[in-house]
């Protein structure tokens, strides 16, 4: 079904997903509005293709052809017009997670691309419907969707978010491309955090709550994820996770949720991931957050 995918925003997500759809030998171009992004991109799924290479699991040719498959592209031309190609059967978009912003980008897209191209947006927790609204009618029915998560190289969930405007046949047909591509994709409603971040909001938030009371010390954060991993099966304990993802970034999700909750204690963002971004402090990708990292 798919074989021209266009990837916008090539920070954690776009990159992996580009990465991904590589590997299932879709033609892929991976475009962003910052060249240092798109440089840093490209050295790491072509450093992580090296060290897959090494252990094995794809071959010098399998490599090669991921290689020539996937092309890295400004966002913009010269002249501010778009500059990804028109004809792709799919777009997914992998930018900040700011509505105003996705959907300012959907609308260019919507007059630069082929009617038939299909609009993904890899958004954690804004509304697909709200992304979608202001689009041509046939767009809106070409419009859903795709959460990946983190590595998604690795996690096998996508979650599939069609709108009351998606196409049946359109939603159907990616569950099956998905699944024959060995993912497990999930059809959830079009409601704040879909499934796994609306249920993951507690893992963060009582955990938070806990670092809190007992004091915000690395000792305890390391008592709260190892409690979590060894005795409740998790495979990484919620600090862990949150450095993974970025402290920003769940702090924005859990604002949209809440928000969209219409601001419901049990959804409510902690002074603490407020203080480490307002520090910088943004988990894995600054080297600093919960834990240190080299
Ligand atoms: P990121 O901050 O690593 O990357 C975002 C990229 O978008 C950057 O490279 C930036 O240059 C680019 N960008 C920003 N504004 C842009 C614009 N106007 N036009 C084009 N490019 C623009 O963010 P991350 O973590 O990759 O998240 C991207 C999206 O994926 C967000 O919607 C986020 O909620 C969602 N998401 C994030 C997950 C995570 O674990 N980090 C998991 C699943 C979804």
């Amino acid at each position: 079904m798919l074989n021209k995918v266009s990837i916008i925003g090539a920070g954690t997500m776009g990159a992996g997903i580009a990465q991904w759809f590589s590997q299932q030998n879709v033609e892929v171009e991976l475009v962003d509005i910052d060249s240092i992004v798109l440089e840093q991109a490209k050295n790491n799924i072509y450093g992580s293709w090296k060290k897959l290479e090494e252990k094995a699991k794809f071959t010098k040719d399998e490599i090669e052809t991921f290689i020539s498959k996937l092309k890295f592209g400004p966002l913009y031309d010269s002249n501010k017009s778009l500059a990804l190609a028109t004809d792709s059967q799919l777009v997914i978009e992998a930018i900040v997670e700011d509505l105003d912003i996705k959907k300012n980008l959907f609308q260019a897209l919507d007059e630069h691309c082929d009617e038939q191209t299909v609009f993904a947006s890899n958004t954690s927790s804004l509304p697909i419907a709200a992304l979608s609204k202001e689009l041509s009618p046939s767009r809106k029915s070409n419009f859903i969707g795709l959460h990946f998560f983190n590595p998604a190289t690795i996690m096998k969930l996508v979650e599939i978010i069609p709108t009351q405007d998606t196409k049946t046949e359109l939603t159907d047909q990616l569950i099956t491309w998905f699944r024959d591509k060995n993912k497990k994709p999930a059809l959830c409603s079009d409601s704040p955090g879909f499934i796994v971040n609306r249920v993951a909001r507690n893992f963060y938030g009582e955990s938070l709550r806990i670092l809190s009371e007992s004091g915000h010390t690395s000792d305890n954060v390391r008592r709260v994820d190892s409690v979590l991993k060894e005795c409740g099966g998790f495979k990484m304990g919620p600090f862990e996770l949150m450095d993974l993802i970025g402290i920003d970034i769940n702090y924005h999700v859990t604002q949209s949720v809440w928000d969209s909750f219409n601001k419901e204690p049990r959804f409510a963002p902690h002074l603490i991931q407020k203080q480490m971004v307002d520090a910088g402090k943004l988990g894995k990708k600054t080297n600093q957050g919960f834990y240190k990292y080299e």
